[in-house]
């Protein structure tokens, strides 16, 4: 089976250029100027749209227990969402317990996702339990194509890890050539905070972001950057969101440490005045890190362009706002953490391309490439280029759309973003050469989807 994406401006990281794809099987078989080719099974007119590589996002949280209940997307319906959204490929966390094993947790999240995902995933590791088992069954997990391992310097008595245990696991990471990413706020301080809150009756959805100040992300940056200096090892900030952490970022690549970190939308988009809107709406929007002031989104951007923050991923975790995150109505402390967005990234940083924040180039970079090569995926994913999987997107950058719950694909009761109207829009989309996506609608299987055996991060210097 042969498919022609004819017309399309094909874009890469260094922008766009007009071209031909053919793909054949699972395969991008040729990019050619423009007519080169005629004939294919299939042939789809892209004229006067981008052609991109798959998006990648490499932070997603699909079933996942948190604070007595779970997310809701199941790995069907939130890689589903994901497809419509143009992302083809997810990363997720498999969640090791205090207590249990590393490898029977990468079991049970494989029991989870093999066979029920529509497009291709990966799996991180997060560790919350660091002794000499799970240290050693790190190596298995890199043997098994997990070679990224999650750490937390929050949520003390859940996932966080002392700064002794850190040390121990990064190096490991520093012997097995693995990434350590961390969750960088300060969580025994924050916990103090939050404590004083809720006894002085400050109980309101706002209350989770004041009581976790940008300074104790910034702190926590720079701690795990130390630590990361100290052993060598490969470090990847996740879901950055404060200027102060970005600068500690700044610093150590400047000084050419290889410490890496990504952002998500909503620290572009959305700020702690989502967070106090009235009627416990503001529950909406509780993630840790927390939605900041609106200044921090400048420097976001800033470090979207210089390469600071060289990823856009969503930290897609999804509660319902009526029966989950009313769990916290009484106490901002126990709304479960987390929100909805895997399937409106490129939209979302697409928009940023509309208001000259950053390049096309870099709105693939960000989105596709980097992640690709950073998570040991390239180039069977993240280029649209000879040999490379045939997870492609057509996307009508003119096409207008108002982001909604109504409309949208995840399984979740309502949107970050409801009523937002945006430039652009997913058209088509394939997954390894089969169309998933298109005009008339979702063409995809939850069974279509293969587990990615990843490499090492291909920046590493
Ligand atoms: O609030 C968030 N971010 N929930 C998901 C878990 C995490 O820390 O990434
Ligand atoms: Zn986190
Ligand atoms: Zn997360
Ligand atoms: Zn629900």
């Amino acid at each position: 089976m042969t498919t022609l994406i004819k017309g399309g401006q094909v874009l890469s990281t260094t922008g766009a250029s007009l071209a031909d794809v053919l793909v054949d099987g699972e395969k991008i078989i040729a990019v050619t100027a423009p007519g080169v080719f005629t004939e294919a099974d299939e042939v789809i007119d892209a004229t006067g749209k981008y052609v991109l590589p798959g998006g990648i996002d490499a932070h997603t949280h699909m079933e996942m227990p948190f604070g007595g209940t779970h997310s809701v997307d199941t790995f069907g319906t939130g890689t589903t969402a994901a497809a419509w959204g143009g992302t083809t490929t997810i990363i997720d966390f498999a969640v090791q317990a205090k207590g249990t094993s590393v490898l029977s947790t990468l079991d049970k999240w494989h029991e989870k996702a093999d066979g029920n995902c529509a497009i291709d995933y990966g799996f991180h590791m997060i560790i919350s339990d660091v002794n000499d088992t799970s240290l050693k069954e790190m190596e298995a997990c890199i043997d098994g194509g997990v070679t990224s391992f999650k750490m937390f310097m929050a949520y003390p008595g859940v996932f966080y890890s002392t700064d002794g245990e850190i040390l121990l696991a990064m190096q490991k990471a520093r012997e097995t050539g693995s990434t350590i990413m961390m969750h960088a706020e300060n969580g025994i301080a924050i916990d103090q905070l939050a404590a004083q809150a809720y006894a002085a009756g400050r109980i309101e959805p706002v209350h989770h972001s004041l009581t976790r100040p940008p300074e104790l992300e910034g702190e926590a940056t720079s701690r795990a950057i130390t630590l990361a200096k100290v052993t060598g090892s490969p470090l990847y900030i996740v879901h950055l969101s404060a200027a102060q952490a970005l600068a500690a970022v700044a610093e150590a690549r400047n000084e050419g440490q290889n410490v890496f970190a990504e952002t998500c939308p909503q620290y572009l988009y959305l700020s702690i005045e989502d967070m106090a809107k009235p009627d416990f709406e503001g529950a909406k929007y509780v993630a840790s890190p927390p939605l900041r002031e609106k200044s921090h989104q400048t420097d976001l951007w800033k470090g979207l362009r210089t390469n600071d923050l060289s990823v856009v991923s969503t930290d897609h975790c999804p509660f319902c706002f009526k029966d989950q995150k009313e769990l916290g109505r009484g106490d901002f402390r126990a709304i479960p953490n987390g929100m909805p967005g895997v399937e409106h990234r490129m939209d979302l940083l697409h928009q940023g391309v509309v208001a000259g924040e950053i390049s096309l180039g870099r709105w693939v970079e960000t989105c596709s490439t980097t992640p690709a090569r950073m998570f040991g995926l390239y180039p069977q994913k993240g280029v649209i280029a000879p040999g490379s999987d045939a997870d492609i997107v057509i996307y009508d950058p003119a096409a207008r759309q108002t982001l909604s719950a109504e409309t949208h694909h995840m399984n979740v009761d309502y949107s970050a973003y409801e009523g937002l109207e945006i430039t652009g829009k997913v058209e088509t989309v394939l997954s390894r050469g089969r169309v998933v996506v298109s005009p008339s609608g979702f063409s995809g299987s939850t069974t279509h989807g293969k587990f990615l055996s990843r490499g090492l991060n291909q920046y590493l210097i």
